[in-house]
């Protein structure tokens, strides 16, 4: 069958059942790699205009490091205007400074800190799974270490961890029909989530302690603190960023190499290739589907003319996949060596601030499950739920049950 891009909708959630549709971004680079998504009836967009979409690597790379020209003003979904004070949705000046005052807040000492704490949340997290023997990985394993990490981070008390990331897990899913709770919630969820966020931020700095949050409560510059707006919309990008995606990857990785055992041995057996297939896992599942742009003035990318004000769409999953770029881009290979791949972006001023510790996460916890069993086996179908259009994590794994074997 021949595809054709005017045939594809990438705003329909049923694409996404399955994972990515990795056929379109073929075609899509092959035949359009810098597409205009035609407005469609399903995609609640306040501005009905439709949306770009770049495909090819290094289309997705120019525009990410230009970042005078492709503005992050307007966030980073497809479904929202962007709050304007997340650091997301900042350019220029603002989003140098934001970044610098956060960055102060993961010092060497600090990751070192984490990094131990991955650790040992990581042997326990397994040990229990192991003692239950059949587990539902996503929820059991893939789910708490950086659920547990960005509490670590954030310093959110053990007993309010179970609840509150709920309450997130809602937040996004619930743009999913399959979803138990409806989508009418959505508004409700976040603002419970930034009412939490409040009262930590509350706490810290009445009773600073030793976590990064603490230190984003008192830092500051010759411009002042950071706005309580700020650390708001800080705590619900950093609760979202950082533990969706990571738990995107552990559970893409393990379905993956469980249907490639010759891999998986490799992996148990030299676990000094821990390192290159840690990266292979990232660029394989490319946990966030795309971000947004707007375009500042008229330009033109490849011959295809962009308008002032136009929303592009840089779809790293695609990227990932690019022939011109990798070479043998649908081998999942652990020994991969030139592995440039953009699952933490293109390079540009927004690359992920999380990437060492997702990195840091994801070996540490395949180490330990590879160390801890001897074997392990999908029992059960895997299945994706899908965030929706509007969100640019788009799809997640949400089901991948597992028997575990002790060594
Ligand atoms: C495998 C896991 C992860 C993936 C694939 C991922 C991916 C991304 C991507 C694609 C971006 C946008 C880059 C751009 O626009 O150039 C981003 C930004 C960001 N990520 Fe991650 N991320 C991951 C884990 C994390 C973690 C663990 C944290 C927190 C500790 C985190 C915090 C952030 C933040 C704060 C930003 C915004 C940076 C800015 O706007 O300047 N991420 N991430």
């Amino acid at each position: 069958m021949t595809l054709n891009p005017d045939d594809f909708d990438l705003t329909e959630p049923e694409l996404y059942r399955n994972g990515f549709p990795h056929h379109v971004f073929s075609t899509l680079r092959e035949k359009a790699p810098v597409w205009r998504h035609p407005e469609t009836a399903g995609f609640k967009d306040t501005q009905d205009k439709g949306f770009w979409v770049l495909s090819r690597y290094e289309d997705i790379r120019d525009a990410n490091r230009n970042s005078d020209l492709f503005l992050s003003a307007e966030g980073a979904g497809l479904g929202f205007e962007g709050l304007g004070f997340m650091l997301t949705d900042m350019d220029g000046q603002p989003h140098l400074r934001e970044r610098k005052l956060i960055s102060s807040g993961f010092t060497p000492r600090m990751t070192k800190r984490l990094e131990d704490k991955a650790r040992e949340w990581a042997v326990s997290i397994i040990e229990e799974a192991l003692e239950k023997e059949t587990v539902e990985f996503v929820q059991d394993v893939a789910y708490q270490l950086p659920m547990h990490m960005i509490a670590d981070v954030l310093g959110i008390p053990i007993e309010d961890r179970a609840w509150l990331f709920a309450i997130l897990n809602d937040m996004l899913l619930c743009v999913d029909p399959q979803h138990p709770v409806p989508e009418s919630q959505r508004d409700s969820l976040a603002a419970e989530i930034f009412g939490y966020g409040q009262k930590i931020a509350g706490q810290k700095r009445a009773q600073p302690t030793d976590d990064v949050l603490s230190r984003l409560v008192t830092v500051e510059d010759e411009l002042g603190r950071l706005s309580d707006l700020e650390l708001d919309a800080f705590f619900m990008l950093l609760t979202v960023a950082g533990s969706e995606t990571t738990r995107n990857a552990i559970s893409g990785g393990l379905q993956t190499l469980l249907a490639l055992p010759e891999q998986m041995d490799a992996l148990r057996n030299e676990p000094s290739l821990m390192k290159s297939a840690t990266e292979e896992i990232i660029r394989w599942t490319s946990p966030v589907a795309y971000f947004k742009r707007i375009v500042a003035e008229d330009t033109e990318i490849g011959g295809v003319p962009l308008l002032k004000g136009e929303r592009i769409s840089l779809w790293y999953p695609s990227g990932n996949r690019d022939q011109e770029h990798f070479d043998d881009p649908f081998r999942f290979d652990i020994r991969r060596t030139r592995n440039e791949h953009m699952s933490f972006g293109g390079g540009g001023p927004h690359f992920c601030l999380g990437a060492h510790l997702a990195r840091r996460e994801i070996t540490i916890l395949f180490e330990e499950l590879l160390k801890r069993t001897s074997h392990i086996e999908q029992v059960g179908e895997s299945g994706y739920s899908v965030l929706g259009i509007g969100n640019p994590i788009l799809v997640s794994l949400g089901k991948l049950p597992v028997r575990l074997k002790a060594a």
